[in-house]
């Protein structure tokens, strides 16, 4: 990436980059080498291995991990990889009490510990002094997801996260549950998929049917050491009435307006906000007079909501609140690969992957999180689509997914040779590369 001094006076600093750092193969390698090996990053979360014996395989790049739940009862992790001559021994999830690799039998324990090689004697001693077991990989857990580094050593998660804990802490993830979970197969690289989530800049032209509900649309973003936020805080119109863009007057009536809010984030994307919220913004009607103005019906809806959550004993985060809301941010990208959207009673989150070492495709997990009363969680159905283009999921995702593509097609063109993120929408855009830079070089 590059930052340029601009010529005319007063203006911004302008920061470009190179469209190769999204279609080559050698940074693509770079990010192998330098990247993935030496960050802390999301495996999975507590909840899908819940039970001794549950694992499941996270694939980055070129690696597989398997995370297991031990015969302690604590989470592990190590490289899904048989040490005689290299199998990977399990794919995707399972339950087991021990894992055998399905080409010479070796066995291994949950805790990975080799527990035998078939016709071990025919060494004659000679594999005594060799290290048999699964290779160990680094560890942490934090708001209910699963946190691996690939380092034996070095910074812990805790350093890793500073600036993120305090903010997105009082949301406490570590007491929602998935309410969906989506993977997606993209043809574009893995930082095209994460950087469609990481700004707000794209709202008014990528998702125009929500620009008459969306309030203020405009962001500002911010650097947050190596990771990054952005935040609705010029705030020139409440959730629910339209946006400034649209110079629309406010409904008459902001009942019902609230309640098309929830309904279209329901029927069309079912995160982020609650069925509960949903429910609750139904109720305005009855509970409320129709003079209130919108930010009123909106809170009056989230404070029904926070009433049923409580009601139905799902408890509500204390520490979150609109003022740690509104200082905390909204959209958090917490480098490299993750994104998330807390809200009080859920959260929308991301996390793109590389697929394999091809710098076109990547691998990308959308999760609905919320919270539910204990044991009412629905049960856990990961749903894989390999064809977006094909295969619907969502409104508002399949809008962000349209863009993907194209924007790795049309990096390629002779006549592109730079991009040229908004120095104050796009932030974390900007903030992304600084720090990948930090780790694969300029
Ligand atoms: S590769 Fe695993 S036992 Fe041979
Ligand atoms: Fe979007």
């Amino acid at each position: 990436m590059r930052d340029v001094t601009n010529s005319y006076p007063g203006s911004r600093p302008l920061t470009t980059l190179d469209p190769s750092r999204y279609i080559s193969h050698e940074f693509a390698e770079k990010e192998k080498r330098l990247l993935w090996p030496r960050t802390w990053q999301i495996a999975c979360r507590e909840e899908e291995i819940p039970e001794i014996g549950d694992f499941l395989t996270y694939e980055i790049a070129d690696e597989s991990i398997i995370v297991a739940r031990a015969k302690s009862g604590n989470i592990i992790a190590y490289h899904n990889v048989c040490p005689h001559r290299g199998r990977r021994l399990v794919a995707g999830c399972g339950k087991a009490s021990v894992l055998r690799c399905g080409y010479h039998g070796w066995l291994f324990d949950l805790d990975g510990k080799n527990l035998r090689v078939q016709d071990r004697e025919d060494w004659e001693g000679g594999l005594d002094e060799e290290p048999l077991d699964l290779h160990r990989v680094r560890l942490e857990t934090w708001g209910g997801f699963v946190w691996i580094d690939f380092r034996d050593e070095g910074e812990s998660l805790a350093d890793y996260l500073e600036g993120v804990t305090d903010a997105l802490g009082p949301f406490e993830f570590e007491k929602m549950r998935y309410r969906w979970y989506v993977t997606l197969h993209l043809e574009c690289n893995w930082k095209v998929g994460v950087e469609a989530f990481i700004e707000g800049y794209h709202v008014a032209a990528t998702h125009p049917q929500l620009l008459h509900i969306f309030g203020d649309d405009y962001t500002n973003s911010y650097a947050r050491g190596r990771h990054s936020v952005f935040t609705y805080e010029r705030g020139l119109s409440p959730l629910a009435t339209p946006s400034p863009r649209l110079n629309r007057p406010p409904p008459e009536d902001a009942r019902p307006a609230v309640m098309e809010f929830f309904q279209i984030y329901e029927d069309t994307l079912k995160a982020l906000f609650s069925e509960r919220d949903y429910q609750a913004s139904r109720e305005l009607m009855n509970v409320l007079p129709n003079a209130v103005d919108a930010m009123t019906a909106f809170g009056t809806a989230v404070e029904l909501g926070r009433r049923a959550a409580e009601a139905e004993g799902v408890g509500y985060p204390e520490g979150a609140t609109y003022e740690h809301m509104a200082k905390a941010g909204a959209d958090w990208h917490i480098f490299p690969n993750f994104v998330t959207l807390p809200w009080f009673d859920g959260a929308l989150c991301y996390r793109g992957r590389p697929d394999g070492d091809n710098p076109d495709r990547c691998i990308f997990d959308i999760w609905s999180l919320v919270r539910y009363a204990p044991g009412k969680e629905p049960p856990l159905q990961r749903r894989v689509i390999l064809d977006p283009s094909r295969e619907s999921f969502s409104g508002i995702i399949d809008q962000d997914v349209s863009n993907m593509a194209q924007v790795q097609r049309g990096m390629k063109s002779s006549v592109f040779t730079k991009c040229r993120p908004n120095p104050v929408q796009e932030v974390p855009v900007i903030n992304f590369h600084r720090n990948l830079d930090a780790y694969v070089g300029k």
